[in-house]
C-alpha cells in the first residue's frame, strides 16, 4: 500500500519524506488554508514546493466547479510540475472534467467520495486515483472501511486501473485496515503514520537492550 500524507505543512511533509516510507502528498483548500497560503501565484509555488520536497505524486485540486472553470485551472495546475495531480471533486461537471483530462493525458483525483456509484462514475472517466473520505463516513455513523470494500470488489471484478486513495484517515488503525481491505493508497496525517511505531513492549524492550550494554560495557 503506498503512504501519502494529508497535509500543505512542508515541515511535516519532509519529515515523512526523510522517513523513507513516502509515496506522495494529497492537500485541499481547507488545508492550504490552514497553512495561510492565499493567492494564485503562492499556491502554485507552494505546490511546486512540494513536489521538491517528495518523489512522489502530489494533489492539488481545482476550485472552479463549472466543467471549463476546471479544465482550465486543472491544466494549469498539471503543468507546475509532472508530479502534480489534478485533483477534481465527484460532481457531474467534476466527472466531464476527468474524462477531459484522461483524454489529455493529465492524472486525476477524483474527490469528496462517499459512494460505491461515485467511485464507479470516476474511474469510468479514468480518473487515475478516487479519494473515499472513510474518516467522514465514520463521523456519520456509517462505517467508513466497508466504502473501501465495496469499491475494491467493484474494481477487481472489472479490472479497473483506478487506483482506491483511502482518503480523511484519522487514526492508525484506519491504516491497518486500509491494508486489510486491499487499498492501493491511503492518505493521512503524520501523527497517524509515525503512530504505527508506538508500542510500549518496543520503548521498554529497548531501554532493557541498552541498560543491559551499558552495564558490562562502562
Ligand atoms: C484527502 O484528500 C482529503 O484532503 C482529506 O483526507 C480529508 O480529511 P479530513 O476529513 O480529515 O478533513
Amino acid at each position: 500500500m503506498k503512504f501519502f500524507i494529508d497535509t500543505a505543512n512542508l515541515e511535516q511533509i519532509k519529515e515523512a519524506q526523510d522517513l523513507g516510507i513516502l509515496d506522495g502528498v494529497t492537500t485541499n483548500p481547507s488545508l492550504m488554508a490552514k497553512e495561510g497560503i492565499s493567492g494564485d501565484e503562492n499556491v502554485f509555488n507552494h505546490y511546486k514546493a512540494i513536489c521538491e520536497i517528495v518523489d512522489g505524486d502530489v494533489s492539488a485540486e481545482v476550485i472552479a466547479t463549472d466543467f471549463e472553470g476546471m479544465v482550465k485551472e486543472g491544466e494549469h495546475l498539471a503543468s507546475l510540475h509532472p508530479q502534480i495531480v489534478v485533483k477534481v471533486p465527484a460532481i457531474k461537471e467534476g466527472i466531464k472534467a476527468i474524462k477531459h483530462f484522461t483524454n489529455k493525458g493529465i492524472r486525476t483525483n477524483c474527490t469528496l467520495i462517499f459512494s460505491a456509484g461515485q467511485a464507479l462514475l470516476a474511474a469510468k472517466a479514468g480518473a487515475t486515483y478516487v479519494s473515499p473520505f472513510i474518516g467522514r463516513l465514520d463521523d456519520t455513523s456509517t462505517e467508513g472501511m466497508r466504502l473501501i470494500e465495496d469499491i475494491r470488489l467493484i474494481y477487481d471484478n472489472y479490472a479497473f486501473d483506478t487506483q482506491i486513495l483511502a482518503a480523511s484517515v484519522r487514526h492508525t488503525m484506519h491504516i491497518i485496515q486500509c491494508a486489510e481491505v486491499g487499498s492501493d493508497v491511503m492518505t493521512g496525517p503524520l501523527s497517524a503514520i509515525v503512530g504505527l511505531l508506538k508500542h510500549p513492549l518496543t520503548d521498554n524492550g529497548l531501554a532493557q537492550f541498552l541498560a543491559d550494554h551499558a552495564k558490562v560495557n562502562a
